[in-house]
């Protein structure tokens, strides 16, 4: 079609000699031809030209760009740490793979894929570890309905290295750091209202504990200590929900730990808690003993007068 446009000429195409003539002749014919395609090519030569020199200075700044956006990146997202991190971590691995082989394998797999005696700590994290072995309740002594809280029986060293091996598996929460200035700086009426409304339906209002069906309990938290609230929050043992941190997030836990705490350690003023069941319990208590020991005192006075 644009051959057909050219060929046939338009005015400012047309050689004044072809223009002049008639019809085009024998010699003029091939010099139009010549040039016109000479002409062609230095139109689209001049067309190509600047933008393929900008195209191409364009597509060097893109790739000076995108080398500069990989140097960032790298610099922020690359691990941090030196060589002989690495080979300590490695190490930790090692000495963990070792004593789990001994101690938990029997019942978690010689992979951790877990067996019919015990789950697949694949993808558990390193939270799971540190929360399940110093709270003693594994390695597990016996099948039970649940495990029970017992005085570790591995050093922290050795959970450490237990932890960073089945994280070396792959995946799961990593064990929280809360700091004692996250403690004093949380919130404590913030973290009773999450407590309130998360915990307190199976640990009970002072954090006591109570029995759960089919032989399982919701332990006291009195013995926790605020990183394994934080772990228990994130892992979910046994029949426990996981609190993720988009439902409770790393302030909303430390808040909650706090106010456990708080529960827990607090001494109580008046004297003898009764268990801290609350002012029923106090009121039945000042009934029976108070009113009821002043009635037998009646009574014996009473009964004494020889009338
Ligand atoms: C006698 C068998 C037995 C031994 C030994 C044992 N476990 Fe377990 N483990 C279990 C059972 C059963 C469960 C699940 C029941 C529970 O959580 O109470 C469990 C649960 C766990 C969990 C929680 C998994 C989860 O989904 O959150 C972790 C973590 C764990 N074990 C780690 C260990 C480690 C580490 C050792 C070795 C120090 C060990 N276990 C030794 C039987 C065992
Ligand atoms: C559905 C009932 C349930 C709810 C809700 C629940 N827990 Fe638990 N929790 C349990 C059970 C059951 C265990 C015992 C798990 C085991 O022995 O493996 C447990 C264990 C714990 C422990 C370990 C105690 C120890 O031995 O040191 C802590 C800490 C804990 N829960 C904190 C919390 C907190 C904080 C919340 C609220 C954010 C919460 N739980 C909500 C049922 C519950």
């Amino acid at each position: 079609m644009s051959d057909m446009t050219e060929t046939s000429g338009t005015p400012s195409d047309t050689p004044p000699e072809a223009s002049s003539d008639s019809a085009p002749s024998e010699v003029a014919a091939p010099v139009a031809a010549t040039k016109r395609s000479a002409r062609k090519r230095d139109t689209s030569a001049r067309k190509r030209g600047p933008s393929a020199r900008r195209r191409r200075r364009s597509s060097a700044l893109v790739l000076v760009l995108g080398l500069m956006a990989t140097g960032v990146l790298w610099t922020m997202l690359a691990p941090s740490g030196n060589a002989a991190q690495t080979a300590d971590a490695n190490e930790a691995v090692r000495q963990g793979r070792a004593l789990y082989l001994q101690g938990c394998s029997t019942c978690h797999g010689l992979g951790a894929q877990g067996s019919n005696t015990g789950p697949s700590l694949v993808g558990v994290g390193a939270a799971a570890v540190d929360f399940q072995v110093s709270t003693g309740r594994m390695p597990l002594a016996a099948p039970a309905a649940q495990a029970d809280r017992k005085p570790p029986i591995y050093s922290a060293t050795q959970i450490d290295q237990l932890s960073a091996y089945v994280a070396s598996l792959g995946g799961g929460p990593e064990v929280p750091k809360v700091t004692d200035k996250e403690l004093s700086d949380a919130d404590l009426a913030h973290g009773g209202e999450l407590y309130r409304a998360n915990c307190a339906q199976c640990h009970q209002a002072v954090a006591q504990g109570a029995p759960l069906t089919y032989g399982k309990f919701a332990p006291s938290l009195s013995e926790s200590t605020p990183k394994q609230i934080v772990e228990a929050m994130r892992t979910g043992p046994e029949s426990m929900p996981v609190f993720g941190d988009r439902q409770l997030n790393d302030e909303d836990a430390a808040a909650v730990a706090a106010y456990i705490k708080h529960l827990t350690d607090t001494k109580s003023p008046g004297g003898f808690s009764l268990g801290k069941y609350g002012p029923v319990p106090e009121g039945l208590l000042a009934m029976l003993v108070g009113i009821g020991g002043l009635l037998v005192v009646c009574l014996w006075i009473g009964a004494r007068q020889k009338v």
